[in-house]
């Protein structure tokens, strides 16, 4: 356990995944997004954040060839783990995404961000201590009342494309 996010004392993967938001999002529905995404050029910068186990770097690598740059950040030890292992040609990272700064902007961010309402793990879905809680809340303009996770997900990479790149998220319909 490496992080503040990660030190709740939980017991297995379930539980930790749970408090992380973390749910596999079907293949279909990845090949679909994938599917909106063609690169615009020979060689794109591309973003997959919570990224998981990377379903949608390893379907993009699939349909578009592997010459691009791939990139991918999750704050799970296990996932990161996991994401290496399916797609060794890819950069994956272990942080916080919403206080990550890469030194290069992307063309295109695609993936499935957690959500849920963040706070102490006796009353919210995404788990998270107080002081990081004030850091998300310093950092992100749109935050307001009981903010759900995914909104600072979107703010983030919106700040991380290029003036041309595109985000591709799946989000719920609030
Ligand atoms: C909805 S799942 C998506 C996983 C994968 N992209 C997929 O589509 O199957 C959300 C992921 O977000 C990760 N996560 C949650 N909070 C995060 C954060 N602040 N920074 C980076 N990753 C985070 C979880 O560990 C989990 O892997």
């Amino acid at each position: 356990m490496t992080n503040d996010r990660m030190t709740w004392g939980l017991q297995g993967d379930a539980e930790r995944q749970r408090a992380l938001g973390a749910i596999a999002t079907p293949s279909d529905l990845v090949n679909f997004m994938v599917s909106l995404a063609a690169p615009s050029r020979p060689r794109v910068r591309v973003l997959e954040p919570a990224c998981g186990d990377a379903p949608f770097l390893s379907a993009f690598a699939e349909r578009y060839g592997s010459l691009h740059e791939l990139v991918g950040v999750d704050i799970d030890p296990a996932a990161v783990e996991q994401a290496r292992r399916r797609i060794p040609s890819a950069t994956i990272l272990e942080a916080d995404f919403l206080l990550w700064q890469p030194s290069e902007p992307f063309d295109l961010i695609i993936g499935n961000p957690p959500y849920g309402i963040i706070g102490d793990a006796s009353h919210y879905p995404i788990h998270v201590f107080k002081e990081r809680k004030r850091l998300y809340k310093r950092r992100f303009q749109t935050w307001r009342g009981k903010f759900n996770i995914y909104g600072a997900f979107i703010e983030h990479a919106v700040r991380l494309l290029r003036p041309d790149g595109r985000l591709v998220f799946v989000v719920p319909a609030t």
